[in-house]
C-alpha cells in the first residue's frame, strides 16, 4: 500500500517555541567533570572547558541549558561552589554516591553558557535546600543592589548580574530516590514560598514547578501543585525518560509523551479554571531514550532506532506547540548524552543528528498533517524499568510526520520517520496545490541497518547525508527508506 502525506499550509497547528532545543548538564558520572570541563587536559582551554566538546554543544544552537540537576540538585548548597576553587569543600554527594569536588559550580556554568552562547537554565534545591536558599542564589546571580549576595558575586569577579531568567522550583520531588522527597501537599507548600521569596528578589524570573513522575505519582500530584502554585508556575515539568530492547517497540515509544502531554493538559485546564491566572505551560525538562545502563555512570550507546525515538520526540513537540514551551534533552555529553567523550577526543552518537537537523532546518509554524500510513502493533513504554507485563497493544502508523513552515508560507519542511524495520514506505505527498519548486533538498538520517552505532572507532557510521530532489510537484512521490529520518526541504515557486 502506498503511505500518503497531505498537508495544507492554511492549516496551522501554532508555533514553535526554539525552547524546545535545550539541553541539560548535571553533576553526574562524566558529565562535567571529563565531559564539559576537564582541567589541565591539553583539550581544554585555560578555563578547563573541552574544546571539542564546545564546539559540538555551539553546533547544536541550545537555546536553553538546564543545570546543575537532576537527582544532584536535591543535595546540593550552591554556596559550596562559588568562590576561590581550591577553598571550595570537597562533599560526599549521596543522590549518585560520590564525591564532588565543587570545582565547577554557578559562575563556571555561567561562563559555559556565554562560550556556548546559551541562556542558562537553574533548578534550586528544594531537598536539603531552603526558599531562603534558593532566593539567596536568585540574589546571587541576579541581584543588582548593593547587597550581601549581590557583592559575593562581584568579589568572586562578576561586576555584572547573570541575569538567569529559568528557574526550576526542585527537581523530581515527588519520586522515592529523590533526596528528601516529598507529597505533593509538602512540596507545593515548600516551592510556594520558595517562590514567592525568589520573586521578590527578581520577579522576572521564570519558574518550573516539579510535575508528576508517570511511574511514581498519580496525576492528582499535578492538580495539588498547580492549584497551589497558580500565579507562580509558568510551567509544568513533565520528565519522560522510554526505551525498550524490542525495537518496535522502541520506535514506537516517543507516543508515550503525547498521551502524557494530554494528562497534563486536562488536569492543568481543571486546577486553573476559576483562576484568573496565565495557563502554565508544559516544560519537558528531562526527556531521552533511557533503558540500557543504571547506576552511578548511565554511559548509554544509541542507535538508529534510539535516533528514531528522538526524532519521534520533537515531531511530538511541535505537533503539541500550543503547550509544550520549554524542554530539556538529559544530557549532553557522556550520560544519556549525544555527545561522548574520552582523554583523547570525542565523537557524536547517533542522536546528535536529530537534534542538530530539527534545530537547524525545521522552521517555526507546525502545520496540521494528515497521514495515511500503514500501521503496527506495539507495546507504548513509558517507564524506565518497566517490563511491559499488562501493557496493551496499540496500533502505530510506520509514518510520523512533522511539517513546519515560515509566516509567509514561502518555505516548507516536512519530516518524516520511517519506523519500518526493513521496507522503505512509498508515499505519495499532497500539498494540496502549493506551488513548490522543483528543486528541493533531502537530509536523511540511516545506516546499514537499525542497530548501527557511532563509536571512537568509527565516528561517521550513522550521519545526516544531504542529496537534491528533483521533480518536486504539488504532489508527489517520495520513498522514505527503511529505519531513517528524512527532513524534505522545499520553496515556493
Ligand atoms: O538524567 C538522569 C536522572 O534522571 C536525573 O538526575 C533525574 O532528574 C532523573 O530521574
Amino acid at each position: 500500500m502506498m503511505a500518503r502525506i497531505k498537508i495544507d499550509t492554511d492549516r496551522r497547528i501554532g508555533t514553535i517555541n526554539p525552547n524546545i532545543y535545550g539541553g541539560f548538564i548535571e553533576h553526574l558520572g562524566r558529565c562535567i567533570y571529563g565531559g564539559i570541563y576537564e582541567e589541565n587536559s591539553p583539550l581544554s582551554d585555560e578555563r578547563g572547558f573541552r574544546k571539542d566538546v564546545l564546539e559540538a554543544m555551539k553546533s547544536l544552537r541550545l537555546p536553553n541549558l538546564r543545570y546543575p540537576g537532576g537527582n544532584f540538585v536535591s543535595g546540593y548548597h550552591w554556596l559550596d561552589g562559588v568562590g576561590p576553587k581550591d577553598k571550595r569543600p570537597r562533599r560526599k554527594e549521596l543522590a549518585w554516591g560520590v564525591i564532588e569536588s565543587n570545582r565547577f559550580g554557578t559562575d563556571e556554568f555561567i561562563e559555559y553558557c556565554r562560550a556556548v552562547g546559551t541562556e542558562p537554565f537553574l533548578c534550586v534545591n528544594l531537598g536539603t535546600g531552603t526558599p531562603e536558599e534558593a532566593a539567596a542564589w536568585v540574589e546571587y546571580c541576579n541581584g543588582t543592589d548593593d547587597s550581601y549576595y549581590a557583592n559575593l558575586r562581584r568579589a568572586n569577579g562578576h561586576p555584572e548580574p547573570h541575569d538567569v531568567r529559568f528557574w526550576g522550583l526542585g527537581n523530581e520531588m515527588g519520586g522515592f530516590w529523590q533526596i528528601c522527597a516529598k507529597n505533593a501537599e509538602d512540596y507545593a507548600k515548600t516551592a510556594v514560598e520558595a517562590a514567592k521569596m525568589m520573586r521578590w528578589v527578581d520577579p522576572s524570573i521564570k519558574l518550573i514547578a516539579v510535575g508528576a513522575l508517570s511511574y511514581a505519582n498519580p496525576p492528582s500530584w499535578n492538580l495539588e501543585v498547580l492549584e497551589k502554585l497558580a500565579g507562580y508556575a509558568d510551567y509544568i515539568a513533565l520528565h519522560i525518560y522510554v526505551g525498550n530492547s524490542d525495537y518496535y517497540n522502541n520506535v514506537a515509544a516517543p507516543l508515550v509523551a503525547q498521551k502524557q502531554i494530554d494528562l497534563f493538559n486536562a488536569t492543568i485546564t481543571v486546577a486553573l479554571t476559576d483562576k484568573k491566572v496565565p495557563r502554565t505551560e508544559i516544560a519537558m525538562d528531562e526527556w531521552n531514550v533511557w533503558y540500557r545502563t543504571f547506576g552511578s555512570e548511565l554511559e548509554e550507546r544509541y542507535n538508529i532506532a534510539d535516533a528514531l525515538v528522538v526524532a519521534g520526540f520533537l515531531n511530538v513537540m511541535h505537533r503539541n506547540c500550543a503547550t509544550v514551551t520549554l524542554a530539556n534533552l538529559a544530557q549532553m555529553v557522556n550520560v544519556l548524552a549525544p555527545i561522548v567523550t574520552n582523554g583523547r577526543g570525542m565523537f557524536l552518537q547517533t542522536i546528535y543528528h536529530p537534534l542538530k537537523l530539527y534545530r537547524d532546518h525545521c522552521l517555526d509554524v507546525v502545520l496540521d498533517a494528515f497521514i495515511d500510513s500503514p500501521t503496527y502493533q506495539s507495546k507504548i513504554f513509558g517507564e524506565l524499568t518497566s517490563t511491559g507485563e499488562g501493557t496493551p497493544l496499540e496500533t502505530v502508523p510506520y509514518l510520523d510526520v512533522s511539517a513546519t513552515t515560515v509566516e509567509n508560507a514561502a518555505r516548507l519542511v516536512l519530516a518524516v520517520i520511517n519506523r519500518h524495520k526493513d521496507k522503505a514506505m512509498k508515499t505519495e505527498i499532497d500539498l494540496s496545490g502549493y506551488p513548490p519548486n522543483s528543486n528541493g533538498v533531502v537530509y536523511e538520517i540511516n545506516g546499514v541497518a537499525a542497530e548501527a552505532e557511532n563509536s571512537f572507532d568509527e565516528p561517521d557510521k550513522v550521519k545526516t547525508v544531504e542529496k537534491p530532489l528533483r521533480g518536486v510537484s504539488s504532489k508527489f512521490t517520495y520513498s522514505f527508506p527503511a529505519h531513517s529520518v528524512t527532513l524534505i526541504e522545499l520553496t515556493r515557486i
